[in-house]
């Protein structure tokens, strides 16, 4: 595929099969992470690579049982009322069911932390979309990075004490009848463009 058509046709997969990604798409997924830019070429981040349905279900329960343990204030953030509201409910799935999760963690006392693990999420989406896999960009463990809960048990699973996490995607195949969401070009709104000649 095309870098540009690729970029373009890139849209996020919220419903995933539960089919398992082969071994050697993920690699490639990953590798395209691994690639990625990163201030003074640090390559700090480090990639949580979940594929256990134990593990998965257990980071599941516990993102659950913490939002669901937050109360509603005026001064709560917009972006995490959502995730509220929804674990208080009680079936609150952040991951939307993907068979594979990957946490990118970075150190916490480096200034690029967020930029370079923002960097390797999008090539690690543009590479999913070339291999005709879903992904879509999960924030709630950033938004719980400092919660002790998680916290420990991301440490049990090999988190340094000294990293956080900042991002993470949900990887699989989409269970859209359609195959890969569609594959259109959408209109862009937002991001204003301004030429100074
Ligand atoms: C920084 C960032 C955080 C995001 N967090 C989430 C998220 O937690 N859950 C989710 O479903 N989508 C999340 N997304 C996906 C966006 O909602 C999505 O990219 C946007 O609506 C545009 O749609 P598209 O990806 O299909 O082009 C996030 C995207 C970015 C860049």
């Amino acid at each position: 595929m095309e870098t540009l058509s690729c970029i373009a046709t890139r849209h996020s997969t919220r419903n995933f099969k539960p089919d398992m990604v082969p071994e050697s798409l993920l690699e490639q997924v990953i590798e395209a992470g691994r690639l990625a830019p990163s201030g003074k070429r640090m390559n700090q981040n480090h990639f949580l690579v979940v594929r256990s349905p134990e593990v998965l279900e257990k980071l599941t329960l516990l993102v659950r049982e913490e939002f669901a343990k937050m109360e509603l204030t005026p001064e709560t953030e917009e972006n995490i009322i959502g995730a509220i509201k929804r674990a208080k409910k009680g079936d609150y799935v952040f991951r939307y069911n993907a068979p594979v999760l990957i946490i990118v963690a970075n150190k916490k006392n480096y200034g690029n932390n967020m930029a370079d693990a923002a960097c390797a999420m999008e090539n690690m989406m543009l590479a999913a979309n070339e291999l005709d896999l879903g992904s879509c960009w999960i924030n709630q463990l950033r938004w719980l990075n400092e919660n002790p809960v998680l916290l420990s048990y991301l440490r049990e699973l090999g988190m340094a004490d000294d990293e956080r996490v900042y991002a993470s995607l949900s990887l699989g195949y989409s269970a859209l009848p359609d195959g890969l969401p569609n594959r259109r070009v959408l209109e862009v709104k937002g991001n204003p463009v301004t030429y100074i000649d």
